[in-house]
C-alpha cells in the first residue's frame, strides 16, 4: 500500500506537523473514552495509566492527537459528564500526577492532548450544588444555578415547558418547593452563566489545564450555556431540533454565547502556541454552526452532518457541499472544517451504515438490534468506504476509539446492565449510548479480552474477541491495517485548501472528488461494480488488488493518485 510516485508530497512527519501552531487544522484526532480504553489496575474500569500504557498503539496507528472525554471526579450519573470537581482526576481513573505523566509521554511521541470542558452543568454532588441546596431561595449560592419558583397555586408545576435531552421535564423540585433546571439528567444541574463568578471559574479552569500542558479543549454542549431567563420564561418544548436563525431561542445558540467564547479565546492566546478548542453542538448544521469556529472564538466546531447522513450518495454530496460552504462563509481563515462518523453518543458507523435510511439508528438500538437485523459485513464494508471518504476530505477528522477495529455497535446489552441515564429516564424505551462505549478488545481471549484482568464495567459480548487488536495486527486485510495505511497516506497527501472538485457525476452511484494536488477519492454507492477512472489506485477499502484493471465493488472506496 505504500506510495512510490516521486511527484507525491514528501511524508510530513508527526514531529513537523505537531510543531505548527495550527496543527489542528488538518489533524486526525482520536477520541478516547477513558473508562473503556484500557484498565491498568484490574478494577474493571479503564484508567489513565491504562491509556498511557497503550500510547505506542496510538503512535503506530498514526493519529495526531487524543481527545479524552471526562476523567474528572464524578458519580457517573452520565458517564462522567456530571462533574464534581473540574480540576482533578477521578480516583478510579488515577491522579493528577498520572495525568501529567500521560501528557508528558504523549508529547514525547508528538501526540497532542485535548480535554473535555463541561461548562453547562455540574454534578449534584458538586460542593456548589450542595451549598445551594443548603441555602435559602434567592441566596448567592442558589444564584450559581438556575432555581425558580414553580407555576400553579402551590408552585407544584414546573416553571416552564422546557425539556430534558434525556426525557421528561428539564425542571426538578427540591425540598423547599423551588425547582432547578437540568437540560440533561436530574443529576446535572445547569449553571447560571449570567453569574460573573461562573464565567471567571471556567476561565481559570481553562488555565488550570493549559498550565498542565494540554493542547486544546472540546467544549461540551457549547450552544447551551447562555439562556434567556427573563420572566415569564418563554415556551421552548423542542430542545435544539428547530431553532430560529437569529439567535433568539431562549435556551440554545444565543448570540451572547459568542462574547463568552471571545473571552475564552483571550485565554487560549495567553499560551504559546495558542490552545485550540472545538465546540460540540447538535443544532442541525446551518450557517450558524460555523459561527463558533470563527478565529476569535473557538476556532473549530464539530460538524456532525456526515454522522447524521444515511448511506446515500446524494445525501453525502449534499452535506459535504453544505459544510464546505457554511465553513467558508464564517471561518475566514479556513481553520475549522471537521468531519466525524462516530462518537461516544451515537451508534457506531459500522452498524449504522447498514441500516435502511428510514430506520433511526437510536430506534434500532432500542430494539436491541433486532428491528431490523442488519448485515454486519455490509456495515463494515460501508464503514470502511465512508472512513476513506472522510479521511480524503479537506480539514480535520475525529475518530472514536474502536472504529479502527471495525467494531459494530453492541446493541444487545442486557437492559439491567445498561448505565445510560437516557434509558433510565425513558423507562427503557430509548436504550441509549452504552453500545458504543463497551470496553475495547485488545486480545482474542481473557477475562475482558485484554482490556484488564477482570470483567469490564460494561459487559462485553462473547464475539468481541474476533475484533481484538492482537488478531488484527497479524491480518493484512483487517480494519486496523486499513486505518493505519489510510492515516499514513493521508499525512503524505493532505493539503490545506478547504475546497474540492466533484468528478464523474454522470456515473450512477459514484461519488468522486479530487483535491488540488491530484488526490482523488471514489466511492461506489451503487449495487454493481464500476470501472476505475484513470489514475494510480493507492488504497482500496476492501483491500482488493490495487491494479488499475480491478473495478470498484459496491459499498467500497478507492483513493487514486493523478497529479
Ligand atoms: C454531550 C456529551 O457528548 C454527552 O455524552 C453528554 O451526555 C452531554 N453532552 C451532557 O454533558
Amino acid at each position: 500500500m505504500s506510495l512510490t510516485d516521486p511527484d507525491l508530497h514528501p511524508q510530513v512527519d508527526r514531529q513537523s506537523r505537531s510543531a505548527r501552531a495550527d496543527w489542528w487544522r488538518d489533524a486526525v484526532v482520536y477520541q478516547v473514552y477513558p473508562r473503556s480504553f484500557a484498565d491498568s489496575d484490574g478494577d474493571g474500569i479503564g484508567d489513565l495509566q491504562g491509556l498511557r500504557s497503550r500510547l505506542p498503539y496510538l503512535d503506530a496507528l498514526g493519529i495526531d492527537a487524543i481527545w479524552l472525554t471526562p476523567f474528572y471526579p464524578s458519580p457517573l450519573a452520565d458517564g462522567g459528564y456530571d462533574i464534581s470537581d473540574h480540576r482533578d482526576v477521578d480516583p478510579r481513573l488515577g491522579t493528577l500526577s498520572d495525568f501529567d505523566q500521560l501528557v508528558s509521554d504523549a508529547h514525547a511521541l508528538h501526540l497532542k492532548v485535548i480535554v473535555d470542558i463541561v461548562p453547562n452543568h455540574t454534578s449534584v454532588v458538586h460542593p456548589w450544588f450542595r451549598e445551594a441546596l443548603d441555602s435559602a431561595p434567592g441566596s448567592p449560592a442558589r444564584d450559581r444555578y438556575i432555581f425558580r419558583n414553580g407555576r400553579g397555586p402551590h408552585g407544584e408545576l414546573p416553571p416552564s415547558d422546557w425539556k430534558s435531552h434525556f426525557g421528561g421535564s428539564a425542571w426538578q423540585r427540591v425540598e423547599d418547593g423551588q425547582w432547578y433546571l437540568h437540560l440533561f439528567d436530574t443529576a446535572q444541574p445547569d449553571l447560571n452563566w449570567q453569574n460573573p463568578g461562573i464565567r471567571q471559574y471556567f476561565l481559570d479552569t481553562l488555565r488550570f489545564w493549559a498550565d498542565r500542558g494540554v493542547d486544546g479543549f472540546r467544549v461540551d454542549v457549547a450552544h447551551s450555556l447562555a439562556k434567556d431567563l427573563s420572566e415569564p420564561l418563554r415556551s421552548q418544548p423542542t430542545l435544539d431540533r428547530q431553532l430560529p436563525m437569529d439567535g433568539s431561542d431562549p435556551l440554545y445558540d444565543r448570540n451572547e454565547l459568542h462574547d463568552i467564547y471571545r473571552s475564552w479565546r483571550a485565554v487560549f492566546d495567553e499560551y504559546e502556541p495558542p490552545r485550540m478548542a472545538v465546540a460540540e453542538l447538535w443544532t442541525p448544521t446551518s450557517s450558524r454552526t460555523y459561527l463558533y469556529a470563527r478565529p476569535d472564538e473557538l476556532g473549530q466546531v464539530f460538524d456532525f452532518s456526515l454522522l447524521n447522513a444515511p448511506w446515500d450518495r446524494n445525501r453525502f454530496v449534499e452535506v459535504i457541499n453544505t459544510s464546505i460552504a457554511d465553513h467558508a462563509s464564517h471561518a475566514q481563515d479556513g481553520g475549522g472544517l471537521t468531519w466525524v462518523l462516530s462518537t461516544h453518543d451515537v451508534p457506531r458507523h459500522a452498524s449504522r451504515l447498514a441500516l435502511p435510511s428510514a430506520v433511526a439508528p437510536i430506534d434500532w438500538v432500542s430494539s436491541h438490534g433486532l428491528q431490523p437485523l442488519i448485515d454486519e459485513d455490509l456495515g463494515r464494508r460501508r464503514a470502511h468506504a465512508a472512513t476513506l471518504m472522510m479521511l480524503a476530505l479537506p480539514g480535520s477528522a475525529y475518530l472514536f476509539q474502536g472504529e479502527e477495529l471495525g467494531l459494530p455497535e453492541v446493541a444487545d446489552i442486557p437492559i439491567d446492565a445498561v448505565q445510560d441515564p437516557i434509558a433510565h429516564r425513558t423507562g427503557g424505551a430509548v436504550k441509549g449510548r452504552d453500545g458504543c462505549r463497551v470496553p475495547l478488545p485488545w486480545q482474542s481471549d481473557g477475562a475482558s479480552f485484554g482490556f484488564g484482568e477482570q470483567q469490564s464495567w460494561l459487559p462485553q459480548p462473547p464475539w468481541l474477541g474476533r475484533y481484538a487488536v492482537q488478531a488484527q495486527l497479524v491480518d493484512g486485510r483487517s480494519s486496523l491495517q486499513l486505518y493505519r495505511a489510510a492515516l499514513s497516506l493521508r499525512h503524505a497527501l493532505q493539503t490545506r485548501e478547504t475546497h474540492l472538485v466533484w468528478l464523474s457525476q454522470d456515473v450512477d452511484g459514484a461519488l468522486h472528488f479530487r483535491r488540488t494536488n491530484g488526490w482523488e477519492c471514489l466511492v461506489n454507492f451503487s449495487n454493481k461494480p464500476i470501472p476505475l477512472p484513470p489514475g494510480q489506485p493507492i488504497l482500496r477499502s476492501d483491500c482488493t488488488p490495487l491494479g488499475p484493471g480491478t473495478p470498484l465493488n459496491p459499498d467500497t472506496a478507492v483513493w487514486l493518485w493523478r497529479p
